[in-house]
Parts: C-alpha cells; structure tokens; sequence
C-alpha cells in the first residue's frame, strides 16, 4: 500500500509485496523458488512472466528411482537433489525493469527493514513456523533463524533475518547479477555440493523467464485470462468451457445435478492436464483443442447422466498441506492489474537454507513426473510430458487470473494448494458469475475438488449438505472430508460504481486486505 500511495504502479507494488513476503511468510513466500504474474495494463495490454524453477542441468529422468526403477521417499521432496534452479529473484526484476515506474532501491527498501529490523509475530506467523520445528532442529543455520534458543517463537516475539536482510540488500544493489552470477549462487553451489546436490553456477547462469501472452476463454460473456502451461489456465478453462454448456444458476448451488456436473467437468479437465501437459519450451502442448468449446461439447456428450464416470484406482491423498504456496492480487489506481502466484511447493521448501543466505530453497523438482503412474505430493499421476529433463520447467497448478468485463478489471483472483488451485479458482468465478455471491463470500464459501486420481471428492466442511453427500456415494462418488486450503486473497471491481472489494481469505490467518 505504501508503495501505491508513494505513486507506484500494481507492478512496483507487486513487485515490493514479492520481496517482503519473503521476509515476512518464509514458509511459502520466497526468492528461492518461483512462480508466475499475471499482468492486465489498464491500455488493455495483458502479459504473463512465468519465473517457474527449472531442472538443473545435471537432471536427469530417473534421478530419484532406486536401481529396481521405485521411487526413492522424500528423494524429490528433502534437501538439495529436490532443488529447481529458482525464478523469483529474476521473475520480479523483469517485470519492474519492463513495467515498473520505480528502482529496485525503491521497492526492496520496505522488505529489507522487515527483514533487519524484524517484525512482531502473530498467532498465524507462529502457527506456520511451528510446523517447521521439528527440521528447523536438525540444521544450525536454519535454527538460529527460525528458533530462539532453539525453542518455537511465541506470539508477540521478533523475527529479526540479518542473514536474509544482507542477501536482499546484495539483489537490491546489484541486482540479479548477485543472485545468478555472483555471491549468493556462490553460497547455494557450495551447499548443494557438499549435501548431496546437483546445482552449478551454470544453472543459475542459464537461467531464464519467459514472457508470453497469457490464455484464456470467454465464460459466459466474462473475458478469462490466466497462466499459460506450465501454468493451470488450460485446465481452468476446460472446466469453465464444458459448464457454460449447462444452466448451473438453475440446477442450484451444490445440488446433486450442479455438483455431478461440476466434478465431471474437473475430472475431464485433469485427465488431460495430466496426459498432455508439460513445459511448452519442451512438449508441444495441444492447447487449440483442449481450449476449443467444440471440445468441450464432445466432452459434455460423454459425461453419464446423474452417475460418475468411473475411474479405477482408489488410494488416499498424500499430502495434507494445502497451503503452502502464496498468491496475492494488486490494483492501482490507474486500473492496472496484477495477479501473482509464487511458491517454493511444501512449506518450507527442501527444508534447507545455502550456508548464511537466510532463505529456504524451494521443492519444486517434486511436480516433475518423477515416475510414470506414482502420484507426487499432491496425488497427481504425471504423465510423459512432464518427466524430468535438463533446464525444463516441471508442469504446475497455480492459475493467477484475471476477469474481464467490458474491457474493464472485474476480478482479480489465484491461490496456492497444489492441485486444488484451478478447482479453487474455477470456484471462486462460478461463485460470483453463477450464483451472484459477492467476493468475500465467494473466496469464503465452502469448497471442494476432484482430480479423478486419487478417485476421492474432497470436501471442506460445510460444502456439502449431507443427504447430497449420500446422493453422490449412490452416483458412485467417493467424497471425504478435507481440512487445509489455501487462501484465495482477491478483489473485486463494481462494475456500475467502480468501487473496489478486496478480500481477505478467511483460511490463513495471516492474511489480509488492504487499501487506502
Ligand atoms: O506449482 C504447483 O502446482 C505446486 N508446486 C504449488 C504448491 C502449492 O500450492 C503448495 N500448497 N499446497
């Protein structure tokens, strides 16, 4: 907000809130990982920097297969070998060099003296970092930051990051220089090197974003725009492609027609993220027809009346974090608009910090297909476009989107959760295109998600009404209670008197909307 009332654009802003979030939610907000922003220029001009990590160069397919070809556990998900090379610091220096109005000193200037001065810790603060306590304890370096005397922070406390404050003043005076050719790759090299990684100064060399044009669909009249593979938007507007076709309004919000409708549409939808998708600088994404509303059509035909389409595997979901990515929304008072999702995958990353760099390396090599038909972190199964290859980006969920309505900024939405971010997303636009929902009880309402495989529709309490349940058991669905989802922090524009809604996400209690 600071840097908005200082005369900032949306990118300045998004570019600061970036920076400090890392400093201020070290378990997801970040620059040793990467992500994606989402930019709509109020000239109408729309951009998309995907700063997603990359494999290093020494990768290989089968790097964490044992010599029988079975996953090796926690391979791809602890310490170095689970490292992509990451995007953040380079991801957030294009988009102010291109469009930013201010410096680098500038926007840096507030995350560096949260990070040296310290910030006073909440109750969300610190039920965060006590999920980490048990392998902060295990590495000195990340214990002397994220312990006090060993013990868990309290309500009230200081997080004071000197080591963190020094890298981030390194970046701000040299810029990405300091991160991908100079001291800190020096500090990460090294780190990787002696615990078993496999990161080189030519990696961080090497690497590169990519700006592109995002994709999008037309839902209904409202203008979509979103995250391009290896992005979710594909698998976003599959969804809302196959229930246009229907009168959902009618059918009623989460009756048994609406919802055998709505798990049909995300069950098609990840069938084929997980069957075609990958890095578009690797695979060639079949994105025409996936996006094609004749597509769409076909795939309205197929979906069985008020029954489940089978699907044949059942096993349970693997991991129970759901929200240990970040994704924030901005709008300035020109009408541009920014969306960012940005992550280093688990909490905490690989649970590993290079030497005195003061920030946790990310594990995003786990969203690679690290074996054919083995679900990752999320339960996703993979397929072959994503498997592992040198300096290729592993295929992601997060979808920071931006609504369009009469070439005008109606919504600006995304959220971290793994796989249920374009179920959430998809959510949150019906909420408020379908079923007139405001934002804050669209973002808040109850959700749920279906990926097919595992064969489970995850609820959150209070989604559904219990004989609706019992209806979906008796359509073949197999529906279980889930407790964590990430937050989906928005805003919204009124479209008759402009007014601007921002919503904070009730689920993560450190979160917040803010204006002035
Ligand atoms: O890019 C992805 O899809 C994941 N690495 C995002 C991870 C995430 O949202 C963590 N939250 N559960």
């Amino acid at each position: 907000m600071q840097i908005l009332q200082n005369g900032g654009n949306a990118v300045d802003a998004a570019v600061a809130v970036g920076y400090a979030l890392a400093v201020t939610n070290p378990c997801c907000g970040n620059i040793g990982g990467g992500g994606f922003m989402l930019i709509h220029l109020a000239n109408g001009k729309d951009t998309f920097i995907n700063f997603r990590e990359k494999a290093p160069l020494a990768a290989t397919q089968n790097m964490y297969l044992d010599k029988q070809g079975k996953v090796i556990s926690g391979l791809s998900t602890k310490g170095y070998l689970a490292v992509g090379v990451p995007g953040t610091v380079m991801g957030l220096d294009k988009a102010l060099a291109e469009y930013g109005t201010m410096t680098r000193v500038q926007v840096m200037a507030p995350a560096i003296k949260l990070a040296s001065g310290g910030f006073g810790l909440q109750q969300g603060d610190v039920d965060i970092l006590n999920t980490g306590t048990k392998k902060f304890k295990t590495q000195p370096n990340v214990a002397s930051i994220f312990l006090k005397n060993g013990k868990s922070y309290q309500v009230g406390d200081r997080l004071v990051q000197k080591n963190l404050a020094q890298t981030l003043q390194l970046i701000s005076s040299l810029g990405t220089n300091a991160f991908y050719k100079g001291a800190i790759t020096q500090k990460i090299v090294k780190a990787s090197q002696e615990n078993g990684g496999i990161l080189t100064s030519a990696d961080f060399a090497n690497y590169t974003i990519t700006r592109t044009q995002p994709i999008g669909c037309n839902y209904r009249g409202y203008e979509v725009i979103s995250a391009p593979p290896p992005g979710g938007s594909i698998t976003l507007c599959q969804m809302l492609n196959i229930l246009e076709g229907y009168p959902l309004k009618q059918l009623g919000l989460r009756s048994k027609a609406s919802l055998h409708l709505t798990l049909s549409a995300m069950l098609y939808a990840y069938r084929d993220r997980n069957t075609y998708l990958g890095d578009p600088d690797f695979v060639k994404n079949p994105v025409e027809r996936l996006l094609s509303k004749d597509y769409a059509a076909q795939i309205r035909q197929k979906i069985p009346k008020l029954c489940a389409t089978p699907s044949k595997d059942l096993y349970s979901i693997t991991s129970h974090e759901g929200t240990n990515t970040t994704h924030y929304s901005v709008l300035d008072r020109y009408g541009n608009a920014v969306a960012v999702t940005y992550t280093i995958n688990s909490y905490f990353g690989a649970g590993v910090i290079a030497g005195n760099s003061g920030f946790f390396l990310n594990n995003e090599m786990d969203d690679f297909t690290v074996s054919l038909g083995v679900p990752n972190n999320f339960g996703l199964v993979q397929g072959s476009a994503n498997i592992i290859q040198p300096g290729k980006r592993p295929l992601s969920s997060m979808t920071p989107t931006i609504v369009i309505k009469n070439g005008k900024v109606l919504i600006v939405t995304g959220r971290p959760g793994g796989s249920t971010i374009p179920t959430t997303v998809l959510q949150v636009l019906i909420n408020i295109i379908d079923y007139d929902m405001n934002i804050n009880e669209a973002v808040n309402a109850p959700r749920i998600h279906y990926q097919g495989l595992p064969n489970l529709v995850i609820t959150e309490p209070y989604a559904l009404k219990s004989p609706v349940v019992q209806e979906l058991w008796e359509m073949g669905y197999r529906v279980t209670p889930f407790l964590t989802w990430g937050a989906a922090e928005s805003i919204f524009v009124d479209p008759k008197t402009e007014a601007l809604y921002g919503a904070n996400d009730s689920r993560k209690s450190a979160g917040k909307a803010a204006a002035y």
